[in-house]
C-alpha cells in the first residue's frame, strides 16, 4: 500500500497519519499548496501527485466541514464536497488507483426511524448535505471498482475542532449548559473510522459503506458522558432544536445503519467505550 493522503491537516486527517506511521505504511500527505480542491487544476495536480508519489490509493480528509458556512456560501461548498471529488476520483481510476472519500449522515432528511442504509434515497436538508450528496452523486457515475465512499457522523478525536473538546472545555468553566436532546445521531471516533477504513480497504470493499461508532445518543446524552469522563462541575440541561435556530437545517435522526460493514469487518466499538478511551487523551 502506498498512499497519497488529500486534507493531512484536517481531524480525522490526523488520525490517518498516525494510523499510517504506526502501521509503516508509506504515505504521503501534501499540503493545500500542492492542492487546492476549490482551484480548477484538480484533475491536473492530482494526476502529477499520484505519479510523482507513485501510489496505488488516494484517500481523501479533506472537505468544506462548515456546515452552516455552507447556507451562503454553497458554490464554494459544492465546487469542494462536488466537484473536486468528482475531478480525484477520475485522476485515481486514470491512474488505476483506489479513491477513497467520506460522507456524511447529512445526506439524509432524519424523518426515519430505524438507522438509514446504504442504499437508501438522499434527501438533504441543508446546503453541506447536498454538496456531500453532489459528490456521491458523481462517484456513482464511475466503476465503482475504482472507489470507496464512506459514510460517518458525528466525529471526534483528542485534536482540532470537535463537539467533544469544545463541551469538556465549557463543562469544565460553566455552571450549567443547554444541549439539543431532539437530534439522534451516532459519536464517532476519528481513530475507529481511520481503522475501519483501513479495514475495509484491505477487505476490497467498494462503493457506499457506513462507518460509525456503535450505539446511539442525542447530542445532550453525548455532552452529559463528556462531562461525567471529565468530572466536571457544570451540568447538562437538555433543550430543543427550537430552542437554538441554526443557519442549517439538522436531521433529527441520522443514525447510520453498520450491518454491511459489520459483517466485513467486525463489530463496530461502543460510542461510550470510544469516547472514555478519547477522554483520556485529550490535547
Ligand atoms: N467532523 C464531522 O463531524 C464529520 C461528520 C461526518 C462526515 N465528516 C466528513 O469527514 C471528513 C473529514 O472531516 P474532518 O472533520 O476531519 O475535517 P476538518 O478537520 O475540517 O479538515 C478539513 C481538511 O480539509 C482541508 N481542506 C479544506 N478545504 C480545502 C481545499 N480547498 N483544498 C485542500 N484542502 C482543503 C483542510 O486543510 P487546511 O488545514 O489547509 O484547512 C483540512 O485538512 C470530511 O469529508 C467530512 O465531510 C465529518
Amino acid at each position: 500500500m502506498n498512499v497519497l493522503l488529500i486534507g493531512g491537516t484536517g481531524m480525522l486527517g490526523r488520525a490517518f497519519r498516525e494510523e499510517l506511521t504506526r502501521r509503516q505504511i508509506t504515505f504521503t500527505a501534501p499540503g493545500r499548496d500542492r492542492i487546492d480542491l476549490s482551484s480548477s487544476q484538480v484533475a491536473t495536480s492530482t494526476a502529477a501527485l499520484l505519479q510523482e508519489t507513485r501510489s496505488d490509493i488516494l484517500i481523501n480528509c479533506a472537505a468544506w466541514t462548515d456546515v452552516d458556512g455552507a447556507e451562503t456560501q454553497e458554490p464554494a461548498a459544492t465546487r469542494i464536497n462536488g466537484d473536486a471529488v468528482r475531478d480525484l476520483a477520475h485522476a485515481c481510476a486514470a491512474h488505476r488507483a483506489l479513491f477513497v472519500n467520506f460522507g456524511t449522515d447529512y445526506v439524509f432528511s432524519g424523518i426515519a426511524t430505524k438507522p438509514y442504509t446504504t442504499t437508501q434515497p438522499r434527501e438533504p436538508l441543508n446546503a453541506y448535505g447536498r454538496s456531500k450528496a453532489a459528490g456521491e452523486a458523481a462517484l456513482e457515475t464511475l466503476d465503482a471498482n475504482h472507489w470507496l465512499h464512506i459514510r460517518t457522523s458525528w466525529l471526534y478525536a483528542p485534536w482540532g475542532k470537535n463537539f467533544v473538546r469544545t463541551m469538556r472545555t465549557l463543562l469544565l468553566t460553566k455552571p450549567t449548559l443547554k444541549v439539543v436532546n431532539d437530534q439522534r445521531g451516532r459519536p464517532t471516533s476519528s481513530e475507529h473510522l481511520a481503522t475501519t477504513t483501513l479495514a475495509l480497504i484491505t477487505n476490497k470493499s467498494r462503493g457506499i459503506q457506513h462507518a460509525t461508532d456503535a450505539g446511539e445518543s442525542t447530542w445532550f446524552e453525548f455532552a452529559q458522558e463528556i462531562g461525567r469522563l471529565a468530572n466536571a462541575k457544570g451540568t447538562v440541561e437538555p433543550c430543543t432544536t427550537a430552542d437554538f435556530p441554526r443557519p442549517a437545517k439538522r436531521p433529527a435522526y441520522s443514525v447510520l445503519d453498520l450491518s454491511h460493514t459489520e459483517k466485513l469487518v467486525g463489530p463496530m466499538t461502543p460510542w461510550r467505550e470510544a469516547l472514555a478511551n478519547v477522554m483520556g487523551r485529550i490535547e
